[in-house]
């Protein structure tokens, strides 16, 4: 049984999300048809190895109108057609959450329509409704992505039971840190996959294992660290290679153990980590060999945008209502 009341079906909702270095608007209409999804990615930060938050949050400011406008005129739906208002309040750069969360509840405002603030981390987990609308509750999740690892039971739409997380850096950070010392631009992640493609996994790097659910990933990075110093005539490749292949045997063996243990049978993975193909494709083996279902997003959808932000607000809305308007922006909020 739904309970998304039914007017919601011609719904549409603009998305809007600023939380980190990718300005993003979208329209979604009904549950989780995508009508347009616009990312601007900040360039601004590549010479700095890293994303600067104060730069974020000015680039925020640059790009917003033009990217929701640009999200509307894709989609062919007017301002006054909108019937929702959804954006990430939380959690992110302080700086830059405080560009797309005043610019939704003004929009909202002016157009006499409900606004709700969407836990970016929830957005993920949504983008696995945008690629497969038929997926219901409950399953197993894990949520891949710079700032966020988390494994989790969705035991219902909005209702979450988190297993584990990282005790140090997220699997994204861990990607970019380590492309950092490989010398390769910023973000990292897909840098270190396409070396990767010219590597072999020379390289015994530990499969980092916390206990537990739990994973992390600072003291996988620290061995790259020690082995470039040690070994500076390594071939770049191969340390990349053997680097992906423990940082993703940390992220399947918590997988497997999750499906063994829980006994779900259907597997969602999502955040900018499950764009990777080596991930995607050891995934898929294991999911092979434990007959259950894997549903990971395209790589547009495990990145940042903002449809999967629309998709989260519009379940929430349908359950829960509007946020109210001096809804806070929040560094860092658990998924509730
Ligand atoms: O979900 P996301 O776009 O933003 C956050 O919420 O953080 O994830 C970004 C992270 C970055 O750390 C980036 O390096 C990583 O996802 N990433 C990848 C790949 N594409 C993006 N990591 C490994 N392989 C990739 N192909
Ligand atoms: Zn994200």
């Amino acid at each position: 049984m739904t309970t998304t009341p039914p007017e919601l079906d011609s719904s549409l909702c603009l998305g809007i999300e600023t939380s980190c270095d990718e300005t993003a608007a979208s329209v979604v209409s009904g549950r989780a048809t995508v009508l347009s999804s616009v990312v601007s990615s900040q360039m601004v930060h590549a010479e700095y190895g890293g994303v600067v938050p104060e730069l974020a949050a000015r680039a925020h400011m640059k790009a917003i109108v033009p990217v929701v406008e640009a999200a509307l005129s894709e989609s062919n739906v007017a301002w006054s057609d909108l019937s929702l208002v959804a954006v990430t309040h939380t959690p992110g750069l302080m700086g830059a959450l405080l560009v797309g969360l005043p610019f939704a509840k003004a929009l909202s405002y002016s157009l006499g329509r409900p606004f709700i603030g969407v836990n970016h981390i929830e957005g993920h987990i949504f983008a696995l409704r945008l690629e497969h609308p038929e997926l219901e509750p409950p399953f197993l999740a894990a949520v891949l992505s710079g700032g966020h690892t988390e494994l989790l039971v969705v035991e219902d739409w909005c209702r979450y039971l988190p297993l584990g997380s990282t005790i140090d850096d997220a699997c994204g950070e861990a990607f970019d840190k380590v492309a950092k010392l490989l010398g390769l631009p910023y973000p990292g992640g897909a840098e270190v996959e396409k070396l990767s493609h010219e590597g072999r996994e020379s390289i015994h790097f530990p499969v980092p294992d916390p206990g537990g659910y739990d994973f992390s990933f600072s003291g996988l990075k620290t061995a790259v660290l020690y082995h470039r110093r040690d070994h500076p005539d390594t071939p770049r490749a191969d340390v990349a290679a053997s680097f992906q292949r423990a940082a993703v045997a940390a992220v399947t063996n918590r997988v497997e153990q999750g499906v063994r243990k829980t006994g779900f049978r259907v597997v969602g993975v999502s955040g900018g980590v499950a764009a990777n193909g080596y991930l995607r494709e050891r995934l898929a083996e294991l999911a092979r060999r434990h007959e259950f279902r894997l549903l990971i997003p395209r790589p547009a959808f495990c990145t940042d945008n903002a449809a999967m932000i629309a998709a989260a607000g519009i379940e929430r809305f349908a359950r829960f209502g509007p946020s109210p308007l001096d809804l806070p922006a929040a560094a860092r909020t658990p998924l509730a």
